[in-house]
């Protein structure tokens, strides 16, 4: 079978102009080269998802891993889930922090019987897997957090791409994702990321839970966009159940994320079903999304049309 992949670095404002979409895009396009390769050779989609994952985490550009945005009080807390489609298993990590890879967590706890830790029990676990203590602050993020405080956190989430100077104003919403369908027909799908950013601490993002990553044999989602709004839709797993039921990925991304606009929310998904479809859609202004399809790679980062789902097979 063919393989396909597509990847998210977020949602959110509008990238300033055509040189702002680029520099995304050279990230982006960079990882689904390499991660689409894997496939390729042979990779199965979980480890695809793992390797795509941590490429994304470890660009600073993105709210996951390394340029993780702060919390309120100033820390870095990550969140990251991997769900193994083919087995219906997904495995989180809530709010770790000192850790390069939380992808590498949720990945490890696929086999675990506990599967979704947070903050104490994932930090412990690092302590006991001998993980290197790692420090994800990037400056720019440390910058956006001081100004932030010095307005007295008047945003309400930080931005969606490390780089002031393409967003048009503060307010993104980063988080990373990769969703992929193997050679032997399987899929996973992966989710990454710092949360909103300025949070209240122990605010715990959709990334984590099944509403932000869902995947099953037939179909596998990754969400990016405003946690609480993503939870509220119950957006991923919500999409992936209508194509359990029979509903085609396109239509399933037409009626969850016009339901979405309906309830005014704020989010992204992408997705790919077992035929080798691939769908994305967006309530926000832009989402930063890539896809490989075997023939072809394109991207998301300039559609701005009054459709609010995109597909490709
Ligand atoms: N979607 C990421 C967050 O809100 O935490």
């Amino acid at each position: 079978m063919q393989p396909k992949l597509i990847i998210h670095g977020g949602a959110g404002s509008s990238l300033k102009g055509k040189g702002g979409a680029e520099i995304v895009r050279r990230s982006l396009y960079a990882v689904i080269e390499q991660t689409y390769a894997k496939l390729q050779n042979g990779a199965n989609a979980v480890d695809a998802v793992i390797y795509g994952c941590q490429l994304l985490e470890d660009d600073p550009r993105f709210n996951a891993g390394t340029g993780s945005v702060l919390q309120s009080d100033g820390q870095i807390r990550m969140s990251a889930a991997l769900m193994n489609g083919n087995l219906q298993r997904f495995s989180g990590v809530i709010n770790v922090s000192r850790i390069k890879n939380p992808i590498q967590i949720a990945a490890y706890l696929q086999e675990s019987d506990d599967r979704v830790l947070s903050d104490h029990g994932a930090l412990e676990l690092l302590r006991e897997l001998g993980v290197p203590s790692f420090d994800p602050l990037t400056e720019i993020r440390l910058q956006e957090w001081i100004q932030e405080r010095a307005g007295n956190f008047s945003h309400e989430m930080a931005g969606v791409v490390a780089e002031k100077e393409l967003i048009e104003d503060n307010a993104g919403r980063g988080t990373i994702g990769v969703v992929a369908l193997d050679q032997n027909g399987q899929i996973a799908a992966g989710t990454s990321t710092g949360g909103k950013g300025f949070e209240r601490i122990g605010r715990v993002s959709d990334s984590a839970m099944p509403a932000g990553n869902y995947a099953t044999p037939k179909a596998g989602v990754s969400c990016t966009g405003i946690g609480e709004d993503i939870i509220n839709e119950c957006l991923a797993a919500r999409i992936v159940v209508r194509v359990d039921d029979g509903m085609a990925l396109p239509q399933a991304f037409e009626k969850s994320i016009a339901e979405a606009q309906k309830n005014q929310r704020e989010l992204g998904a992408i997705g790919l079903d077992a035929t080798g479809a691939i769908a994305w859609g967006k309530t926000s202004e832009v989402l930063l999304a890539a896809y490989h399809t075997g023939e072809l790679i394109g991207d998301t980062l300039e559609w701005q049309d009054a459709n609010l789902i995109g597909c490709v097979s």
